[in-house]
């Protein structure tokens, strides 16, 4: 069985769609970590009978959360829709084992602060044509890793960023855990 632990600060709908594609296959998410108390992701979880865990920002940055984390022994750490910044030890611990979906095609539209509607925002008011997603590699820089896999959409001059949020998640609940499948393949 390969293990995956997923972090999440938010709803946790990737976390779900990659849950129920897994499920008949050798592969499951062992652990959801959110620093986010209120994150809909827990109810995810709890509905979906995954352990999750709530951490604080200490917690993450002296190694106690690392140590809970490496606890599960994980395959592969996904990271759905988490707002902080990977603390070097995690990366050293896992290289090449965290991996990232961000809502763009990096690196347009990335770095501190790009996340979520303000992604889509920023797409359409730069009147580009086309955006989608970007799945690379953690490192401790945000969405600096390596670039694994990106799948590209059309963003039309009618297009609200409500329209380009919808397009994007179509894209990612559609290629995120067949990515996730790949990359589990690799030595
Ligand atoms: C996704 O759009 C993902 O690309 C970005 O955060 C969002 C998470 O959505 N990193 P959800 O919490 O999985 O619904």
């Amino acid at each position: 069985m390969k293990k995956l632990v997923v972090f999440a600060s938010g709803s946790g709908s990737n976390a779900e769609n990659i849950h129920y594609y897994f499920q008949d296959k050798n592969i499951e998410i062992v652990a959801i970590f959110t620093n986010n108390a209120e994150a809909y992701v827990l109810e995810r979880a709890k509905k979906l009978n995954i352990p999750a865990f709530v951490f604080s920002k200490e917690e993450f940055k002296d190694g106690r959360l690392l140590q809970k984390v490496s606890s599960f022994q994980p395959d592969l750490i996904v990271l759905a829709g988490f707002l902080w910044l990977i603390p070097k030890d995690f990366v050293t611990q896992f290289p090449h084992k965290i991996i990232n979906i961000h809502p763009a095609l990096l690196p347009n539209f990335g770095g501190k602060g790009m996340y979520g509607d303000n992604v889509h925002k920023a797409v359409v008011q730069s009147k580009a044509t086309e955006t989608g997603i970007t799945i690379h590699y953690v490192n401790e820089h945000y969405d600096k890793g390596a670039i694994i896999f990106q799948e590209k959409c059309p963003v039309l001059p009618s297009d609200s960023y409500e329209d380009v949020a919808a397009k994007i998640h179509e894209l990612e609940y559609k290629y995120f855990p067949k990515v996730i499948q790949k990359v589990l393949k690799k030595p």
